[in-house]
């Protein structure tokens, strides 16, 4: 009874949404990460601010950017980086006040974009007072965290922790409190301790606090690490992965069988989910939910509901980002894009990532060009798109010192490792210009938190306005067809592939009259002549016309024979066409009219 009483209310929930303005707003936009610590500083601290986010807002509206998804401002130690949150009611100092967010909010509204905060729910700071309340066994604290009791002591009299659980940062997951006499568990650093969602306080906390934001003008969430959510809770060990990548402290080496992907943690998205919906209710404003789950295929889709009931509007789709590299075929890079496309469960909407703050950088993964057509499959695939910040312009990883690492993942890992584990890299200040510091920050004193990349003299957005065919040029070129073209926004999606090296999708309309899109993409090291006339979805005799694309030898507005284009080495170029019967072929049907018709006579 319970159950459908939940399937009536969504049902009603989700066709009330459809009274509310900007319906879906989520969907064929660009929602673009802002990691704020890197993005602008305007307090010469060295460090990114909410000011910095506000003064740059017209930024995104250039770019053609729908909505912003801002990295974690709450108060915080900064263990790490504001993922460790102390206060989640609060704006940390280091990135302004209230007052200044309020300001980004209007900011935003002014110019028509939406402001989605990442929010990680599975713990907290271990300076966070309930925490502190919880160490205390203070009511009704004491079981807001998982604790558990030592296993026994070792030959030195040391407390043994409960079971062999790992930290995804590398050491044990368990942390011993003296005061408490147990062990409390950390997923990640001992710093951010395991929120208790079996206790139905702890996830009342989380509703209110998601419902606290979106009071304040926020238009959804990404909640990140979902996986790890729940635990078994008979603490069993984890078996190991036999990976022989990993050191054995290292996370790698155990299978994750009972602290990742726990059936019953979707529950507990739906109960974030409805939270979202009565909230987007109340206040009359689309929300947008998605969720950040590294995990399979399969656990992914899970994210998404049944054919009943929606859970998140979307996971975030990661498989460019762990699936695809610099030896990926053509016909491995169709079978990726079609297994996500073919997993989606029906009416679900689809999205494309290709770099985030944990990740490298998409320009030094694949390479400066051809991580543009790894850009250019992002805005032009099916579903929302998502930019991390620095991607418009093809920024690429700074090199960090061992001196200079500050992320705890590559702390933790040590000298030795931290290379392989350190996100610095990816995070260092965003290039706006070719001034000091890249325009990032007029510090004198206190350099910026990380180095700016040597590359910024020559990579940087200043410079690459002035250049015709710039990765800003191109990207805005993508943003503009994802705004005004139909088959972009709600197309269908052909994949095909010619010879080993050329990738192929189309974006097309059943209407003859429509403008389609055609993507190709070069794999190989070299030029290839590809004879696209065999692609599926392109009728025979259609012309295309070059739009935009990289290194390509065509200019904007050519129309040519798809029986042979040239594709630059690790290229990619877009055109559009449209199915009608091409002018070419309508003349020669009116000749052989009018020379029936004169024969007639
Ligand atoms: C996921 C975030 O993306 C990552 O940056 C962070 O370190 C972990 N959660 C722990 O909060």
């Amino acid at each position: 009874m319970r159950i459908i009483g939940v399937i009536l209310a969504t049902l009603l929930a989700q066709q009330a949404s459809a009274q509310l303005a900007d319906v879906d707003w989520w969907k064929t936009t660009t929602i673009y990460q802002v990691y704020p610590r890197s993005f602008k500083d305007t307090n010469a601290d060295g460090i990114g601010d909410l000011k910095g986010i506000t003064l740059k807002l017209d930024h995104f509206v250039d770019i053609g950017i729908g909505g912003l998804l801002l990295s974690p401002v709450f108060k915080s130690p900064m263990k790490d980086f504001g993922y460790d949150v102390s206060d989640f009611r609060e704006i940390d100092p280091i990135f302004g006040t209230m007052v200044d967010f309020e300001e980004l909010v209007q900011g935003c509204k002014d110019r028509g974009l939406k402001l989605v905060l990442e929010l990680v729910p599975n713990h907290s700071s271990d300076e966070h007072v309930w925490f502190t309340k919880s160490i205390a066994r203070e009511d009704p604290f004491t079981d807001y965290y998982t604790w558990r009791d030592p296993k026994g002591l070792n030959a030195s009299g040391h407390p043994i922790p409960p079971n062999n659980w790992l930290s995804v940062f590398g050491g044990s997951a368990w942390e011993y409190n003296k005061e408490r006499e147990q062990f409390y568990l950390h997923q990640f650093l001992a710093g951010q301790p395991d929120l208790n969602y079996r206790n139905p306080r702890v996830t009342k906390e989380m509703d209110d606090i998601l419902g606290f934001w979106m009071d304040k003008g926020a238009d959804g969430f990404r909640l990140n690490a979902m996986p790890h959510l729940m635990e078994d809770q008979t603490f069993p060990d984890e078996p190991p992965s036999n990976d022989p990548e990993f050191t054995p402290d290292q996370w790698g080496s155990l299978s994750h069988i009972y602290t990742t992907d726990l059936p019953e943690l979707y529950s507990y998205v739906f109960i974030f989910r409805k939270v979202i919906d009565s909230k987007q209710e109340e206040l009359g404003r689309q929300m947008v939910m998605m969720v950040e789950a590294y995990t399979s295929l399969e656990n992914t889709m899970k994210y998404y509901g049944d054919e009943y009931i929606e859970y998140a509007h979307f996971p975030f789709n990661f498989e460019i980002i762990t699936n695809v590299n610099n030896k990926t075929t053509a016909s491995e890079l169709k079978a990726i894009i079609d297994r996500w496309q073919n997993a989606l469960p029906s009416g679900a909407w689809s999205n494309w990532v290709i770099g985030n703050h944990d990740r490298r950088r998409v320009a030094s993964r694949f390479g400066r060009d051809f991580s543009t057509a790894v850009v250019i499959m992002g805005q032009l695939l099916p579903g929302t798109a998502i930019t991390y910040n620095g991607e418009e312009i093809n920024m690429e990883d700074t090199w960090i010192s061992w001196a200079d690492t500050v992320d705890p993942q590559g702390c933790q890992a040590g000298p030795e490792f931290y290379e392989k584990f350190t996100r610095d890299p990816v995070r260092t200040p965003y290039q706006w210009d070719d001034s000091a510091y890249a325009g990032f920050t007029t510090a004198n004193s206190d350099k910026p938190w990380l180095p700016v990349n040597d590359n910024y003299r020559e990579l940087n957005l200043a410079a690459q306005k002035l250049e015709e065919n710039s990765p800003y040029a191109i990207y805005k070129k993508l943003t503009a067809m994802r705004k005004d073209m139909n088959a972009v926004r709600s197309g269908q999606l052909g994949t095909s592939t010619v010879g080993d090296d050329i990738f192929v999708f189309t974006r097309y309309l059943q209407s003859a009259d429509e403008k389609n899109v055609l993507v190709v993409v070069n794999l190989a090291e070299n030029e290839v002549n590809a004879d696209l006339s065999g692609v599926p979805t392109l009728k025979s005799g259609a012309m295309i016309t070059y739009h935009v694309g990289v290194n390509s030898s065509y200019t904007s507005g050519q129309e040519l024979s798809p029986s042979s284009v040239n594709v630059p080495a690790r290229g990619s170029l877009v055109f559009l066409y449209t199915n009608a019967a091409s002018t070419t072929v309508l003349a020669s049907l009116l000749l052989v009219f009018s020379v029936i018709l004169s024969l007639l006579h």
